[in-house]
């Protein structure tokens, strides 16, 4: 069970839903379900259209970060993610600021998403 805040400036105002528990879809399947403009094409973590700022809104929560070597590797090209960020998942499990809509399952927890809808490659 959790609510996702998405927040853009593209956006009139910032929209909370629901995610269902056991909906193991991506935050780019919840947003695309509630009519959340974040940009995308690929779909599959290689353009990085779909980059999103996350805050975990339970500071004590931590779960198993599962950041694919795709999606390592196109933050780090977008300049998203910082070497000791990507330790810090690995090893700690502590989310990195940034990640790609449509590789980030949506997780038992309250979070706040927030993309600025004009994302390009540097
Ligand atoms: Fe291309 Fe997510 S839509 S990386």
């Amino acid at each position: 069970m959790a609510n996702v805040t998405f927040s853009s400036p593209i956006m009139p105002r910032d929209i909370t839903v629901y995610a269902v528990a056991g909906d193991r879809g991506t935050l780019l399947a919840l947003a695309k379900a509630h009519h959340i403009p974040i940009p995308f094409d690929c779909q599959d973590g290689e353009c990085g259209s779909c980059v999103v700022e996350t805050k975990n809104l339970d500071a004590h929560s931590r779960h198993a970060i599962a950041l694919t070597e795709k999606e390592k590797e196109m933050l780090r090209q977008l300049g998203k993610i910082t070497p000791e960020e990507i330790r810090e998942a690995e090893v700690n499990d502590v989310a990195p600021r940034y990640r790609l809509a449509c590789q980030c399952f949506v997780r038992d927890e309250d979070s706040f998403v927030s993309f600025d809808g004009d994302h390009t490659l540097p």
